[in-house]
């Protein structure tokens, strides 16, 4: 990403959202209360105005972005399943005992806000790059922050996890925890993704689960867009985002259980691909630390 700015593509999804909420029968995925916190937050952090808000809840609005699913087939209405497949894992970890939610590369996602309230025993931490995170913490205390929720602004790139962790009084590395990372992963190069793994086992107690998304590597090596693949790897690194990381969903278990985690596939359930994204999750290896 481009390190001075605030990320593009977490100010999309957030888009994104808010048009979801225009079209029919997406109430019925979209995660409760998700639009409305959406829009405040973009407004309230200065990212987006008012009137772009307004537009992106303009049911024509709809059209206008099925009109360029080509580009990433299927992503427009992905990204509402992404939203609900997170939301449910953190709802299924706590009900499993979980004490504490860590979502990495958060963007401009409500969830923690959202849930915070509902959860007062639960401590919910986001950790964003300071570009994007200064935005967002600028949202949240419009808004109104909760006792609970701990926005922390850092670049992973520079500083690891762990330390950032370390110097954090409320995180427990030997409580159940909830790992998110939601499009964030193939933004990683494969070493910095293999060693997000590692952290994360060596940063939560036993029973902790983590889930992502990924993106699928075609047979040539590059990552899976679909049909435009050449035209969307371009455009991303354009515009400072590059794609880096890809897997073979076959290679998946094999990574994870190199790096701490158990691949846990029956907590995605039937359908592990929505648009060109593919969503994993995994329970913490018996005796990692
Ligand atoms: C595609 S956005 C996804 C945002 C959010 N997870 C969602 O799905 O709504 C990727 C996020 O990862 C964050 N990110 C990228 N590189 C990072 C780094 N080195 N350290 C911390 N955050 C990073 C970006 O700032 C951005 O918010």
């Amino acid at each position: 990403m481009r390190k001075d700015k605030p990320s593009r593509t977490a100010y999309k999804v957030a888009l994104n959202i808010l048009t979801l909420g225009a079209k029919p029968e997406m109430d019925k995925v979209l995660p409760a209360g998700i639009v409305d916190a959406t829009a405040r937050l973009l407004v309230a952090s200065g990212a987006a105005s008012e009137r772009v808000v307004r537009w992106h809840h303009w049911p024509k609005m709809v059209s206008i972005y099925e009109a360029f699913d080509w580009m990433l087939p299927g992503q427009f209405e992905a990204f509402a399943h992404r939203k609900a497949f997170c939301e449910q894992q953190v709802r299924d970890g706590i009900d499993a005992g979980a004490t504490q939610i860590l979502v990495l590369g958060a963007g401009y996602d409500t969830m923690g806000w959202r849930l915070a309230p509902n959860f007062p025993d639960v401590n919910f931490f986001e950790i964003d790059h300071p570009a994007t995170a200064r935005l967002k913490a600028k949202g949240i205390k419009e808004m109104g922050p909760h006792d609970n929720l701990h926005l922390i602004s850092e670049d992973l790139g520079k500083r690891k996890l762990v330390d950032v962790l370390k110097s954090r009084d409320s995180w427990d590395r030997e409580a159940q925890a909830v790992i998110i990372a939601e499009g964030l992963l193939m933004y990683l190069p494969s070493q910095a993704v293999y060693d997000l793994f590692r952290q994360c086992g060596s940063i939560s107690g036993d029973g902790s689960r983590i889930a992502f998304t990924y993106i699928g590597k075609k047979p040539d090596g590059r990552p899976d867009a679909g049909r435009w693949t050449g035209f969307m790897l371009w455009t991303l690194k354009v515009n400072g985002e590059p794609w880096l990381w890809s897997i073979q969903p076959e290679q998946i278990g094999r990574v994870l259980k190199e790096n701490g985690w158990t691949y846990s596939p029956e907590l995605v359930g039937d359908i592990n691909k929505r648009g060109v994204e593919f969503f994993g999750a995994a329970h913490k290896s018996i005796g990692t630390i």
